[in-house]
Formats: C-alpha cells, structure tokens, sequence
C-alpha cells in the first residue's frame, strides 16, 4: 500500500488532483491517499468552492499560508510542509501544475529524500519572466516521476538531460475533471441567470501579471476588448488580482461604461456552464487553452506565448499576444466564421489520466 500526499495550493490545482485523489480512494487496496492544502489560496471563490464542486474529500492538512510576495509565500509553504513529510513518511509526494505550492513541496521533499511525482510536467513557455515557468524548470529538475500531458513534453525534458525512464506520457489529468463534470455543470444556471443565449457571448479570463500589474499592457488590452463587446456581451468573472488592479489604474468607469461585464470568480461547475456555451473564450490562463481545445471552442490566448503549444497545432487556441489590432482582428474572424480551421483533441485527453497516473505510481 502506498502512502501518497497529493498537494493542492491554487486554483488550478484542485481539478487536477480531484480525479487523482478519486481513483486512489477507489484502489484503496494500493492506496492511502492523504490531501494537504497549503492555503495559497483560501477565499471560498478561489478555493471552497472547488473543493465542493469537485467532491474533494476535506484537507488531512491545511498550512494557512496566505498571500504574500514569491519568496515569502514559498518559504512559508517550505516551513510549514516539511513537518508534516517527517510526520507521515509518504511513500510519494505528488505536485501537480506550476503554482508556488507546485515547487515549494517539491524541494522540501527533494531535500528529506522523499519521492515526488510531478503531474503536467515538461511544459516550457520558455518565457523565464512567468513565475511558472521558474517553477515548471525547477520541479521537473528534482522531481523522481515526471507524468506529462502532451509528448512535446516529453521533448523538452530529454532536451534538459532528464533520464528517459523517468518520463510517463500519461495525458491529461485536468481533462479527466472536464469530462467527468460536463453533464453535471449543464444542470448549473450560471449562464441562465446572466440572460445569455447559447453561442452569444464570450468569456474572459485574465490574471497574469504580465497582463494586468502593467498599466499599458493592461490599457491595450482594454481597448481590444471594449470593441469586441460592442459586437458580443464579454462575460469577466474577475480574478482578485486583476479586480484589485482595475481599481489601481482606474478602469472601473470605462468597463461599467461599456459591454464588458464584470461578475465574481465563478465556481468549478458554473464557469464550465459559461464557457461551455460561449461563441469564444479570451485568456491568459493555461488550463483554459486546455479545456476549451477539449470542447472545441474558440481561444484566443493574449500572451506572447504559451506553454501548451499543441493546444494551437491540433487544438482550437491561437496565439494573438497583446497587441490590440491583432486581438480585435482574430476577435472578429471567429465571429465571421472564417478563421475555421480542422481541430482534433490531443492524444490521451480521454478522461482516463488518473488512472495512468496511479499505475506509474505503483509501478
Ligand atoms: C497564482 C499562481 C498562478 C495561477 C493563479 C490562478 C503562482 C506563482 N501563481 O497566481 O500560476 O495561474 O494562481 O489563480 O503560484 N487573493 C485573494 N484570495 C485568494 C487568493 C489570492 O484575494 O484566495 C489575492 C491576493 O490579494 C493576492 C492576489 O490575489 O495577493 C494574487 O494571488 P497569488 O496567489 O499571489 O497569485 P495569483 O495571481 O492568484
């Protein structure tokens, strides 16, 4: 039997350790699985909600770590974590994603010489001003088991020097959740009680710091996405960080002024309703590429990269980055129809990640 805490920290986490944790409880002959949180994040919308939605059993651990600036936040999630490896001696740790969470677990176990598995490993933007992509390189370099979603993936650790028989191809985990939750999350009213009709609207995402600390960045942004929402309502369920910032550059008055409506972090469930049914999907986000590649939709990524390049070769996503005429031209081919291309869903996006990921363990 194997003893595994499955570390959760931010949003982007919780669907991707949530079908992990379900099949390990189901091999419960294999498997203990615990779950530690350390509170990255911690408000009900960016964290409770997620753990209801998506039947994640209550935290074994939680360590309170809050927000703070990237060193103190890591170094909070180190000291808080480490006692708890040397209470329970897992057999393995496992990290999912590329959160501070991601590498803070990873280095304290690198250290106390406890295995650690990392869930959606190798992806490279290589854009090394992300905060991402600093703990994707780090986690990968020390991690014992790297469990990829995509084969370029596998590339760019054997490009790094990291041992062939360290690397499984298992697919992708995050898309498990999508599929098992998909009929579920047509029963939410999320996009009912916003009045929207299907396929009339689009759905915005934006939180990179990139994006939203840098006044210009931002304004550009802005100014793209005010005329997009002249020909469609763009629907925003605001990140903390960039609400925060809205006020800071005062913006609050043109987006009120314009079709761009602002509403709060939605929940696992009833965002899936939303974008589910959107005409296209505008984003910085990683797993957002990801999900809407998985339905078919439309995305338009406003970043000058991306660290989940097959999402644009057989997926749905194009890269606009943030330049406004660039945004408000694709914006509007999609409306127009004409940019249709062939789309096809990754290999091993097929719901069934966990369970590859459980027998790497074992094995
Ligand atoms: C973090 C991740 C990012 C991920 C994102 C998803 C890192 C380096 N970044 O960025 O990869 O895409 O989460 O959301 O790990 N706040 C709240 N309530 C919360 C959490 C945060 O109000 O529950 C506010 C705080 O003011 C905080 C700010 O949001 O300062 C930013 O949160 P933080 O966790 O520092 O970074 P994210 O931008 O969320």
């Amino acid at each position: 039997m194997l003893k595994i805490l499955n570390i959760v920290g931010a949003r982007p986490n919780f669907m991707k350790i949530a079908p992990i944790v379900r099949e390990m409880r189901r091999r419960e002959a294999e498997f203990r699985p615990l779950i530690v949180h350390t509170g990255q994040h911690y408000d009900e919308a960016m964290s409770d909600s997620f753990f209801r939605d998506l039947g994640i059993p209550a935290p074994d651990f939680y360590l309170e770590v809050g927000s703070h600036s990237h060193a103190v936040q890591t170094a909070r999630i180190m000291m808080a974590f480490e006692p708890v490896v040397l209470a329970e001696k897992p057999d393995w740790v496992v990290v999912v994603g590329d959160v501070n969470s991601t590498i803070a677990c990873a280095l304290v176990c690198a250290k106390l010489g406890v295995k650690v598995a990392h869930v959606e490993a190798g992806l490279r933007s290589r854009d090394r001003t992300m905060p991402e992509e600093i703990n994707r390189i780090l986690t990968d370099a020390i991690s014992d088991l790297l469990l990829t979603s995509s084969q370029d993936a596998d590339e760019n650790l054997r490009q790094e020097g990291i041992a062939p028989d360290k690397i499984k191809f298992v697919g992708n985990v995050m898309i498990d959740s999508l599929f098992y939750n998909l009929e579920q999350s047509k029963s939410s009213k999320a996009r009912e009680n916003l009045d929207l009709r299907d396929k009339d609207y689009a759905v915005l995402t934006l939180h990179r710091p990139s994006n939203v600390d840098e006044e210009k960045t931002f304004t550009g942004l802005l100014d793209a996405l005010v005329s997009i929402a002249e020909k469609l309502p763009v629907i925003f369920p605001v990140h903390p960080r960039t609400r925060a910032n809205i006020e800071k550059f005062g913006f609050a008055e043109r987006v009120a002024n314009s079709n761009i409506r602002l509403i709060e972090p939605l929940g696992y469930l009833d965002f899936m309703n939303l974008y589910s049914s959107a005409k296209m999907v505008l984003t910085d986000s990683g797993g957002l590429q990801e999900e809407t590649t998985a339905l078919g939709i439309p995305c338009l990524t406003l970043r000058e990269n991306t660290e989940r390049p097959i999402t644009i070769e057989l997926g749905t996503n194009q890269l606009v980055g943030t330049n406004a005429e660039k945004i408000k031209q694709a914006a509007f081919a999609i409306l127009e129809n004409s940019s249709k291309k062939d789309t096809k869903i990754p290999p091993l996006w097929d719901g069934h990640a966990a369970e590859r990921i459980c027998d790497a363990l074992v094995s």
